[in-house]
């Protein structure tokens, strides 16, 4: 097994600031192991904290995890209790570990639909860690990428109300939408076999480097987040543009 990278050793100074991950395939790993599928969202949470301190150590700003699609209201009910009852425990047991550690947590989505105990979770959660400048962890939870530029343009022209939409830019759309005050994703990693973005941070994806691995989410150590990395090294980031070489 090879060492864990120790700091960022891509050579040309081109680091991710911003990882992105789609934690997919906890319930075709518990399924494998003749476990209920809520424990491999259980053994899913655990592996967060490792990849996040892996992430920060290598110098990597912003790490955002898909936790919770608005889509995944359609499980049955007892999971979508327990991937709840699984945020709340998350929330409760890891945020002093996240202030000793540097950690800042944000919530992206559309929070108004958990309960109440929940909602006041992550507000104090948040307003707790805010402080915090090693790297920031934001978990997205009943989070869509289509809501969110929808509610960004909401918000944009209640603060606007008397501009019209041909004033409306790029730059105002990105300014409001959840994660305005954070770089774009440079890699979005998805685990469990498959290639989609699943309307996840759409916006802000538009020029990320795409990492697909088979490797369900349980078992996505940070020895397969070193891969995702040692790969993403490997590309020639252009954004639209033509490399040096090509140009002259
Ligand atoms: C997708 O796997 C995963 C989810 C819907 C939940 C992800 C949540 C966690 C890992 C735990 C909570 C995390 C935090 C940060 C508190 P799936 O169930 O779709 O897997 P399958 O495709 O094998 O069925």
């Amino acid at each position: 097994m090879n060492a864990p990278l120790t700091r960022w050793q891509a050579g040309d100074g081109a680091a991710p600031r911003h990882v992105a991950v789609i934690m997919d395939g906890n319930g075709r790993w518990a399924k494998k192991r003749g476990l209920p599928r809520t424990f491999g969202h259980s053994s899913g949470a655990r592996q967060v904290r490792a990849l996040v301190e892996h992430c920060a150590d290598l110098g990597i700003s912003h790490v955002t995890l898909f936790a919770f699609s608005s889509e995944n209201w359609k499980r049955p009910a007892d999971e979508v209790s327990s991937l709840m009852s699984l945020f709340v425990l998350y929330l409760e047991k890891e945020i002093r570990d996240m202030n000793l550690n540097g950690v800042r947590l944000k919530v992206i989505g559309d929070a108004s639909r958990f309960d109440a105990r929940l909602q006041k979770l992550i507000a104090d959660a948040q307003s707790q860690t805010a402080g915090n400048t090693r790297i920031t962890l934001t978990v997205a939870a009943n989070y869509g990428g289509r809501w969110d530029m929808l509610e960004a343009v909401r918000r944009w022209q209640a603060a606007h109300p008397q501009r019209p939409v041909s004033e409306l830019s790029e730059a105002d759309i990105a300014t409001y939408l959840s994660m305005a005050d954070a770089p774009d994703p440079d890699l979005l990693i998805r685990t469990g076999g498959e290639s989609r973005v699943s309307n996840f941070l759409l916006w802000q994806l538009a020029y990320a480097e795409l990492y697909f691995t088979d490797v369900l989410w349980p078992d996505f150590s940070v020895q397969e987040l070193d891969k995702a990395l040692a790969w993403y090294a490997d590309k020639d980031r252009r954004f639209g543009a033509v490399t040096q070489s090509v140009a002259s």
